[in-house]
């Protein structure tokens, strides 16, 4: 059991069509838009309204409160193959790079930050901002819907203090070989961390694995739960090397030291932290996260991976134009679509009750494991009706 929720063996075929009832969404709309926003599930619902009794009933309850805050911790642990004093609860992923570059000197013979053109715009910002601290921002460019691994190998040398990069490309779901790219990082002495809240949930992933020394992702996506709250992920070795500048009293060793004559940053992750914790966000990002644990992150994979498997099939019949990669290892949760005039396409299909996103003059499609082929063909007749709108 794990808070109160029976896990089912992950290697049987989980009930999706029950799963799926659990999303009121899915009554009214076909919704695929997962990488902007995460359905609803009633779990994550009902978990906002025993927040707003518990305050009814008992006023503050804080050891309850900071008791969520600490299975959030527990359960982003699990999802990543990490230890909990590895993780710290952040209120945006954007919280989480400050927090960490704020612990980082670009006054050393290594000042180099590498970031490529799969950045989400804030771990990019996030970064030429530290330019003020003395960092140098080398961007990799995409040469054909990919970053070459050959870029990260001529890029990577001994100025290079940390590679910052996505898994998984928001604009068009191209998924980077984390690893492989951990792998040159460390062969070069420069720390790696990865952006990964395209991916988390959608697919399987594991820190010490992949070799990355530093995590960020959030909870309002694949992970089912809300926005305003978030987590990083620092090694083991490297927490106690790391003290952020940028800090709040939830970061202190002891917190309720209330001490005001100075500043001990927490041995563990926690020292990443900075405020008061995301009360009602925690109830929520531990209800959804919860709801993955019970599926299991395999079977999730492999449903995605069905599921984008007929987008791609039925792309190719109508001769549309794909801006993600074509082989599965290769793409997240999202495929893309070129298109012409996003705006009047997305606006056109949510007259047919159909919610997909854009971005960068590409339609995203994303599915969850609450998707089904149903939803799929409904979508392409629909784009079908719309082709004009498409490349
Ligand atoms: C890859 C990626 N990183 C970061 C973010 C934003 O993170 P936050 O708003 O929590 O700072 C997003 C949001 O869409 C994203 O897709």
């Amino acid at each position: 059991m794990i808070h109160g929720v029976k896990v089912t063996n992950s290697s049987k075929e989980p009930d999706w069509t029950e799963l799926r009832s659990r999303f009121p969404v899915f009554q009214k709309k076909s919704y695929l838009n997962s990488c902007s926003y995460g359905a609803l599930a009633k779990e994550v619902d009902a978990s906002v309204c025993r927040y707003l009794e518990d305050r009814n009933e008992k006023g503050a309850d804080w050891d309850f409160w900071v008791g969520r805050n600490e299975a959030v911790r527990g359960l982003v642990a699990q999802l990543i193959g990490a230890g909990p004093e590895e993780v710290a609860i952040t209120a945006s992923v954007s919280a989480g790079i400050n927090s960490l570059a704020s612990a980082l000197s670009f006054d050393g013979p290594r000042n180099k930050v590498i970031i490529t053109d799969f950045e989400f715009p804030t771990n990019a910002q996030i970064w030429y901002a530290q330019e003020m601290r003395g960092a140098r921002v080398v961007r990799l460019a995409e040469e054909g819907g990919q970053i070459p691994l050959e870029k990260f190998e001529q890029a990577i040398d001994e100025d290079t203090l940390i590679v910052a990069t996505a898994q998984v490309a928001f604009g068009h779901g191209a998924k980077q070989d984390i690893p492989a790219i951990a792998e040159i990082a460390r062969r070069k002495g420069a720390l790696m961390m990865v952006d990964g809240y395209q991916a988390f949930g959608s697919m399987s992933f594991d820190v010490r694995q992949a070799g990355v020394d530093f995590a960020v992702g959030g909870m309002l996506k694949y992970l089912l739960g809300t926005a305003g709250i978030a987590f990083l992920y620092i090694r083991q070795e490297l927490i106690e090397a790391f003290t952020p500048t940028a800090t709040g009293w939830f970061a202190q060793e002891d917190i309720m030291a209330m001490d005001i004559t100075g500043y001990s940053p927490s041995s563990t992750a926690r020292r990443f932290e900075a405020g008061t914790p995301p009360v009602p966000n925690c109830y929520m990002a531990e209800a959804g996260m919860t709801i993955l644990q019970e599926i299991g992150l395999e079977n999730i994979e492999t449903r995605i991976g069905q599921l984008t498997a007929s987008i791609k099939d039925l792309s190719a019949e109508a001769g549309y134009s794909v801006a993600s990669p074509p082989e599965p290892s290769r793409h997240g949760a999202m495929i893309a679509l070129r298109c012409r005039d996003e705006d009047r396409l997305i606006a056109s299909l949510a007259e047919d009750n159909i919610v997909v996103s854009c971005r960068n003059g590409n339609l995203r499609i994303a599915p969850h494991f609450y998707n089904n082929h149903a939803d799929i063909e409904r979508l392409f007749r629909a784009l079908h009706k719309r082709k004009e709108l498409l490349v």
